[in-house]
């Protein structure tokens, strides 16, 4: 069995590197990445498995700094690749990888995973069970963020806080770090977003306390904020007020005939004086002792588990997503025991090209508007805008269709992992 420590040392002083950091895997999708990586089979026989492409894509800080990106629209993509299996265990734990959604992507995933025990990797997929899954997830409007997905006991838990993630179509990197402590972090482009307790952002375990259930609220709790007045009375005569009064100024019609007509009355009219249903006064409750909570207790069903954030058997990462559109480029991952270590990377790598790539974005979109104006008659120009408008529409139909089709498809797939756009 490989020695994960040893791999970690050649990669140490093959990289720059801070001392004390081991570092589990790094792909930077240089020459070889091909050794590395699988290919999985899945949905291949239907003929719905996408290629990669290895490139730099259409606009980048460094044409020779490559990683692989989807390349055909509605297609499955899965590919992984294996480390040396190790534990997090008194470590921490941190995934990294940067990803570009260059197509401008309204619904799909930019997600990662991390697998742990022996996985086939020709067949891995959709419903290939995980460790973690981690990344950002875009669809229509609803859903723009950073899914942290760990699996405890057998079943796959979502953070409970909405980490946003980012939606242009530059490069960023993301990072997820698992402590011994058990608090995480979660940062875009070096910057924390999110941070706290996986007790507490995770239902990984049932919760630690609860209302206790025998608790009922005492009979003399006065619960009431606002009381009548007791020194406020009913004026005398209140009640005598009529609510109507007849009207003074009418007066009987000329042409009125008492015989067939009737006596004549005049008609009524809201009488000013009348205020309504006589009320109280409202004053503070000089007894009220607030709303009655149960007293929270020891939950029973709580069980401690101070080895929460141990994944004891990590050993493949993999790439596992359903493209509409294609065009999201992944590079740079990373997991490793050391914050420092990953933060170092991200600016030797993403920080370092991302003012060239946001250049040549800048270059590729003016490029692309004045393609497209000198193509439109400009008499034509408000009904191909319309046609166009369109397109998108069916597309969004269509992307729910199949990620409809999808789920039913993949029995297994959890609900968290499929977008369902509406
Ligand atoms: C791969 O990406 C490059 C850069 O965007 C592009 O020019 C090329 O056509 C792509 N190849 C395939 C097979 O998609
Ligand atoms: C693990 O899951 C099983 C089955 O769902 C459950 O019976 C058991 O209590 C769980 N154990 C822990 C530690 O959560």
């Amino acid at each position: 069995m490989a020695n994960p420590n040893s791999l970690c040392l050649i990669l140490l002083l093959s990289s720059l590197a801070l001392a004390s950091a081991a570092v589990f895997f790094e792909e930077k999708f240089e020459d070889g990445w091909e050794k590395r990586w699988v290919k999985s089979d899945w949905k291949k026989d239907e003929n719905m498995a996408g290629e990669w492409n290895y490139t730099a894509g259409k606009w980048n800080g460094n044409v020779d700094d490559k990683g692989i990106q989807t390349s055909e629209d509605y297609r499955f993509y899965a590919i992984s690749a294996e480390y040396p299996e190790f534990s997090n265990k008194e470590k921490t734990l941190v995934f990294q990888f940067s990803v570009k959604h260059e197509q401008k992507l309204d619904c799909g995933g930019g997600y990662m995973k991390l697998m742990s025990g022996d996985v086939d990797q020709t067949k891995f997929g959709g419903d290939t069970p995980y460790s973690i899954m981690f990344g950002p997830d875009i669809c229509g409007y609803s859903t723009k963020k950073v899914h942290a997905i760990l699996t405890y006991n057998g079943t796959n838990h979502l953070i409970k806080k909405e980490v946003p993630c980012e939606t242009d179509q530059l490069s960023h990197v993301y990072t997820f770090i698992i402590r011994p402590d058990a608090t995480y972090s979660i940062l875009i482009d070096n910057v924390e977003k999110q941070t706290g307790s996986l007790y507490s952002d995770w239902s990984l375990l049932p919760p630690k306390t609860i209302k206790d259930p025998e608790a009922k609220k005492p009979e003399d709790w006065d619960d009431k904020e606002y009381i009548d007045d007791p020194e406020d009375k009913k004026p005398e005569g209140y009640d005598d007020i009529p609510k109507e009064i007849p009207d003074t100024e009418a007066t009987k019609p000329e042409d009125w005939d008492d015989e067939e007509d009737g006596e004549w009355t005049a008609p009524t009219i809201p009488n000013p004086e009348y205020k309504g249903p006589w009320n109280a006064k409202k004053i503070k409750n000089p007894n009220y002792k607030g709303k009655w909570k149960a007293p929270m207790i020891d939950n029973p069903d709580f069980k401690d588990d101070p080895e929460i954030y141990v994944f004891p058997n990590l050993k493949y990462v993999g790439i596992e997503l359903w493209q509409v559109k294609s065009g999201t480029l992944f590079d740079n991952v990373l997991i490793c025991d050391d914050p420092d270590y990953a933060k170092k990377l991200a600016e030797e790598t993403w920080a370092k090209n991302k003012d060239a790539e946001k250049a040549a974005f800048d270059e590729a979109e003016k490029k692309r508007e004045e393609e497209e104006s000198s193509k439109d008659d400009p008499a034509d120009s408000d009904k191909s805008q319309a046609e166009d408008d369109d397109a998108e529409d069916d597309d969004t139909e269509d992307d729910s269709d199949l990620k409809a089709e999808a789920a039913e498809s993949d029995d297994d797939v959890k609900d968290e992992e499929l977008h369902v756009c509406f």
